[in-house]
């Protein structure tokens, strides 16, 4: 099927449509060896070679869309200089390479989103978009009311004010509280640093939520395949078709034996 170059590109995971568009305007991209640098310009991913300054596109034959329920203690990267355990590491059986979208820190547990598009991962990280995600905290000790107020209304960090959150005593427990946290910003260990400005010390922190998406009950480790409603309702998109390239089928048929039965149908 033909589609736009900058499509084609993003969707591999290159770089976001906007960021292809200058690729093509710069003349890095070719098709079939032809250099194109018309925005318009349309190719089919299964049949054209597309390259960006030279090196051929992968494209991955099947789009695959992964909810994990991370455990602590594994980091949040296809690859660690220190040998830790890595996300990618439960997703047993996997046949295509997935990336995370977004990330959580090493010790934060819950709803992690992988993926091999590119472009709905770029979609779904653009800060237009805006989507809430929501945390349960433990945290050490009893939280007052002011102290949720005062995240709920923004706190002072490092980068600057946080954006109103939406902040909740879920369960108030004799040694520890559990506290919710939704925020729709992406900064880096934001609900740690938030609770940190308000004197709270983090025990666990676990994501539940992304969008409408919950977490549910998957147990810590497992996974499980984004359904094409999920996809869609995520990215704000039909998303289609689920499958890019299907595997080709091949039939192996059985040489027929002579002086066998014939057609080997019983009688
Ligand atoms: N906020 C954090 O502090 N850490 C995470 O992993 C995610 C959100």
């Amino acid at each position: 099927m033909l589609e736009r170059l900058q499509k084609i590109i993003s969707a591999a995971g290159v770089t976001s449509r906007r960021a292809s568009e200058t690729l093509i305007l710069n003349g890095q991209v070719a098709v079939n060896g032809v250099v194109v640098t018309e925005l318009g310009t349309k190719a089919d991913p299964d049949k054209d070679i597309v390259t960006v300054d030279g090196k051929p596109l992968k494209i991955a034959s099947q789009r695959l869309y992964i909810l994990l329920n991370k455990p602590p203690g594994y980091i949040t990267a296809l690859k660690d200089g220190q040998g830790r355990p890595l996300v990618t590491d439960l997703l047993k059986n996997v046949a295509e390479r997935v990336y995370p979208v977004g990330r959580l820190d090493y010790n934060t547990e819950g709803l992690l989103l992988l993926t091999n598009d590119g472009e709905w991962a770029n979609r779904l990280m653009h800060p237009r978009h805006e989507i809430e995600k929501e945390y349960h905290v433990r945290v050490r000790g009893k939280v007052l009311d002011q102290q949720l107020k005062r995240m709920a209304d923004g706190v002072e960090l490092e980068d600057g004010m946080t954006a109103p959150a939406v902040v909740n005593l879920v369960k108030d427990g004799e040694q520890h509280d559990w506290i919710s946290v939704a925020i729709h910003e992406g900064r880096n260990r934001q609900v740690r640093r938030m609770c940190e400005a308000v004197s709270l010390s983090v025990v666990r922190l676990k994501r539940i939520r992304y969008g409408s998406l919950m977490l549910g009950t998957l147990r810590s480790g497992q996974f499980r395949y984004l359904t094409e409603a999920e996809v869609s309702m995520l990215s704000g998109q039909p998303v289609k078709p689920f499958v890019t390239r299907p595997p080709k089928r091949e039939i192996h048929h059985k040489p027929e034996r002579s002086g066998g039965t014939g057609s080997g149908r019983r009688k």
